[in-house]
């Protein structure tokens, strides 16, 4: 077996038995598991992956194995791993995963520090840690560094920071950039696992609670949408004036931070920005009020400020800390420590959703791999060949059929002659 830090291989069979639950409902990826298999267009690639090590992940993992590859898997975020899969991949796939469920900030660097020690070709990351840690701390590395993809949004803007200050020496793919990543992983996967996230935490009833969404980006408008299916009194709050016309004609009460804060009972932060939610708004909500954040780091609801201004935390539930503010001893209970409490408080995105991502990310190592040497550095996205083809298989797997353009539509839509 090779060298590994998991909390129990004991939790392997239960971890091998949720694998092979989620796999059932991603087709795109077990299609190209199979073709790896046979093909192996990864062999001998040395791959680390710094991923929330889950089911979904753990199929991704599967996948690149199958084509040839030596894997090694740390997180992408102290409380996103789930123990049994991790345990599974060692034990059962022998794949190097370096993570545990509630690992220290410390252990979490030094984890991403083994992954980069193990001389990677390609490089997998969720949030740009892992490439964060290797520009720098291990610039020779890049010499050998075919290429490297990212799954999220938060990641390619920390990537592209990286970009124009000249410090990326090898292609990236914006993996979150693929239309099958981001239109339906951010908005369907963070519109419903932030709530099964929100409700295994607290077991609260939603509706008629005012909720408010904090961004109406991708995940905000997945967010939103379920908070309305769920019977809440929708607020939403943003920066960006045309994402607010959006809102707006979508159906939401939109409003500033600072009166949002007087009337939320439930607020979700998915903007990707710091301390979205700040003192002065934690100081205006309500007692009882409810704050949790999808976004990629803690950054988004201030929490060095709340420790200031009020006593605790308290735990009340697993995932459920209060806080009561000195001032006017109103409590504030925050979910999942302000991280990601869709991967903290429940499993991230079902699978079916993952299948997309996770089949970008695989065939995204592929394009890398084929083409090493000629891609240049700097961000790139997939080829939209490679996209469609992506909802081609998901939509045959689902046994749902389109229509072609017929050769007269085809021909039209490339002429100028024909108007009124
Ligand atoms: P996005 O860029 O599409 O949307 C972010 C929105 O937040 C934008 O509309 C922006 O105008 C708005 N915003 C920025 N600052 C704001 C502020 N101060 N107040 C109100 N609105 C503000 O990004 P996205 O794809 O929706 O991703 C959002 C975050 O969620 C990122 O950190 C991303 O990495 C993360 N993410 C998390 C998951 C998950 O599993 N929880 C999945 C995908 C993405
Ligand atoms: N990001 C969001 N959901 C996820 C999941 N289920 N697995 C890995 N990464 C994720």
């Amino acid at each position: 077996m090779r060298g590994y830090e998991v909390k129990d291989l004991g939790l392997a069979a239960l971890g091998v038995a949720r694998l092979e639950w989620a796999d059932r409902e991603m087709p795109v990826l077990r299609a190209i598991r199979e073709r790896f298999a046979r093909e192996r267009p990864l062999e001998g690639v040395q791959i680390a992956a710094c991923v929330h090590v889950t089911a979904e992940s753990g199929n991704l993992a599967r996948a690149l194995i199958s084509g040839g590859a030596r894997l090694i898997m740390v997180a992408s975020n102290p409380l996103s791993t789930q123990d049994d899969i991790a345990a599974a991949l060692v034990k059962e796939f022998d794949i190097s995963v370096f993570a545990l469920k509630g690992e220290d900030v410390e252990t979490y660097h030094r984890h991403i520090r083994i992954a980069l020690d193990a001389n990677p070709q390609v490089l997998i990351d969720d949030g740009a840690d892992l490439v964060a840690t290797l520009v720098r701390e291990y610039p020779s590395l890049a010499e050998q560094v075919i290429g490297t993809t990212e799954e999220t949004t938060t990641g390619v803007i920390r990537l592209r920071a990286m970009a124009a200050r000249e410090l990326l020496r090898f292609p990236v793919i914006a993996v979150n950039d693929s239309q099958t990543k981001h239109l339906f992983d951010n908005r369907y996967g963070t519109g419903q696992s932030t709530w099964d996230g929100i409700l295994r935490a607290t077991n609260l009833l939603v509706a008629g609670k005012h909720v408010v969404v904090v961004g109406y980006g991708m995940c905000g408008r997945g967010v939103a949408m379920r908070a309305r299916g769920l019977g809440a009194r929708v607020i939403v709050t943003e920066v960006d004036p045309i994402r607010a016309i959006e809102a707006v004609m979508d159906g939401y009460d939109v409003m500033p931070i600072r009166e949002a804060a007087r009337l939320g009972e439930i607020f979700i932060t998915v903007t990707g920005n710091r301390h979205v939610i700040d003192r002065e708004h934690l100081l205006a909500m309500k007692d009882g009020a409810i704050l949790c954040n999808a976004g990629h780091f803690d950054v988004e609801i201030n929490l060095d400020a709340l420790r200031e201004i009020a006593d605790g935390p308290r735990k009340i539930r697993d995932f459920v800390e209060e806080y009561r503010i000195r001032q006017t001893g109103r409590r504030l209970l925050v979910l999942a420590e302000g991280r990601l409490v869709n991967l903290a408080a429940a499993e991230g995105h079902p699978p079916a959703v993952m299948d997309l991502s996770f089949a970008n990310q695989a065939l995204a190592v592929e394009y890398l791999v084929k083409r090493r040497g000629t891609i240049p550095p700097g961000i790139h996205v997939l080829p939209l060949e490679i996209d469609q083809e992506i909802a081609r298989l998901k939509l045959r797997a689902m046994g749902i059929e389109i229509d072609e353009l017929t050769e007269e539509q085809r021909e039209y839509l490339t002429t100028w002659t024909c108007g009124t």
